[in-house]
């Protein structure tokens, strides 16, 4: 339960309300071990703490990566971080995307907004892991195409044709070529074998409670799909109830689930 001192290293804005820091360890200079899909506890001090997803590479664990969109207090200290500044962390806790598993099939990951940012582990790890997956699509959408993340990045796993890549937003200015809709409108240019595939979604809960719906009209079962959820946290280690939904504790049992198990219970107002 004791945070762990770490220093900001380097501060990126990303978009007008988010942003990315680098972290290393006050202790050892490092940064963190993690699976792609687990999050950390990131305390500022005097402010308070919030659960982040950790966004950097697994593979290279030399710094700890978390890109946060400024909503409330804590998030907006965080946006606001300098290097030389000093934060607290716990973790690395809760469940990882299941890439394990998804060896040897095609993969379909949706990421909707900053709901990107827990996606983007398991992308590293499959761009560097390439010859263990069959067909890859990454289906991305934004609210503008100023809301989007890491779009260098993008442009350049593009330009390498490690994925196929699908970007939408929900408004566009007439100078925006790309594509205008819900990220859902671009489940029709996938082609996958839905019976030997995975799929990784991330997103507001409504966006992934429809793509689901769609995955499944696509032919995929709920079995086949996993989603992060996020809950208002406290303890992260499942002591303190603040993150309960139905039977399940968000910090311990996810965040990231098998929709079959969790999806369900998504559209019910009393939980
Ligand atoms: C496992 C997990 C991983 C997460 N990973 C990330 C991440 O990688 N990046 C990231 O930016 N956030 C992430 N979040 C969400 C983040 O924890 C919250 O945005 C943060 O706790 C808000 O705290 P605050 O003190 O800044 O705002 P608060 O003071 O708690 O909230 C201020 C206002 O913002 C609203 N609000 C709170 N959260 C959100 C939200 N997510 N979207 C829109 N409005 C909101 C509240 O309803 C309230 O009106 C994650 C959450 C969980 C559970
Ligand atoms: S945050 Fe305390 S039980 Fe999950």
């Amino acid at each position: 339960m004791v945070p762990a001192l770490f220093l900001v290293d380097h501060v990126r804005r990303e978009t007008r309300d988010t942003t990315t820091v680098e972290l290393v360890s006050v202790a050892n200079g490092q940064g963190m071990r993690f699976a792609a899909g687990q999050f950390n506890m990131v305390y500022v001090f005097g402010v308070g703490e919030v659960p982040m997803s950790i966004t950097g590479d697994p593979g290279r664990p030399e710094r700890l990566i978390h890109t946060t969109r400024s909503v409330g207090a804590v998030s907006v200290a965080i946006g606001k971080l300098k290097p030389g500044d000093v934060v607290g962390i716990r973790g690395p806790f809760g469940t990882a995307w299941p890439l394990q598993e998804a060896g040897g099939k095609d993969i379909v990951v949706v990421a909707g907004g900053i709901g990107l940012a827990p996606l983007r582990p398991a992308l590293y790890h499959i761009r560097a892991n390439r010859e263990k997956y069959r067909n890859v699509f990454l289906l991305y959408g934004g609210r503008t195409a100023g809301d989007l993340l890491y779009v260098k990045e993008l442009e350049r796993w593009w330009s390498e044709s490690v994925f196929r890549i699908e970007m939408t937003v929900d408004r566009a200015p007439a100078s925006w070529h790309g594509t205008v809709g819900v990220v859902t409108s671009l489940i029709p240019r996938i082609s996958v074998d839905p019976k030997q595939s995975v799929a990784l979604v991330c997103g507001p809960e409504i966006m992934m409670r429809f793509t689901a719906r769609e995955l499944e009209r696509y032919g995929m079962e709920q079995t086949q799909i996993s989603v992060s959820l996020e809950r208002n946290m406290k303890c992260a280690v499942g002591f303190c109830g603040h993150c309960q939904f139905g039977a399940k504790f968000i910090c311990r049992d996810g965040p990231v689930f098998r929709a079959d198990k969790i999806v369900p219970l998504l559209g019910m107002r009393e939980l």
